[in-house]
């Protein structure tokens, strides 16, 4: 099985941006992290990011025919997007949403999540151990047809 794993603006620059907050790993360093797991699961992992909020609506509308699940990390526009909610509804497919940072510790502009009411789960404030996390909930949930 393909599943999604879609990261949204600014994760490009993971490893140079605030460290401290966001880790010292690079995008690179994730995808490669997120196609191993995937694999050792039996999955596998599409990995793409984009700073466009419609790269990110377009690509999970491209998820409902090509995948059985999406792992997000849709960054800020976690908190702005109705319009990845609307597609996320849309699609029907289990989502994982995922934060690197505990989202809740920080600015209160960043509490609100448009993502996580079309959400199977969230995981948040685990970093990038939160990809394999959510991967692992994926492979169990196609594994039991259980979106
Ligand atoms: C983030 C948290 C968001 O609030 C922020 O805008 C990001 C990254 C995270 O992974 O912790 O870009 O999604």
């Amino acid at each position: 099985p393909v599943v999604f794993v879609l990261n949204g603006p600014n994760l490009n620059l993971l490893g140079l941006r605030e460290p401290a907050i966001y880790g010292a790993g690079t995008l690179a360093d994730l995808e490669q992290q997120c196609r191993a797991s995937a694999a050792r699961l039996g999955l596998s992992a599409d990995v793409r990011q984009s700073n466009h909020e419609g790269d990110l609506v377009d690509w999970i509308q491209e998820a409902r025919t090509a995948a059985q699940g999406i792992v997000l990390n849709a960054g800020a526009f976690t908190h702005t997007s109705v319009a990845i909610h609307d597609a996320l509804r849309a699609v029907g497919l289990p989502v994982i949403e995922v934060h690197l940072s505990n989202v809740h510790a920080r600015e209160s502009f960043r509490h609100h999540s448009f993502v996580s009411p079309v959400a199977a789960g969230v995981i948040v404030g685990l970093g990038t151990d939160g990809y394999d996390f959510a991967l692992e909930a994926l492979a169990r949930r196609i594994s039991r047809r259980d979106p």
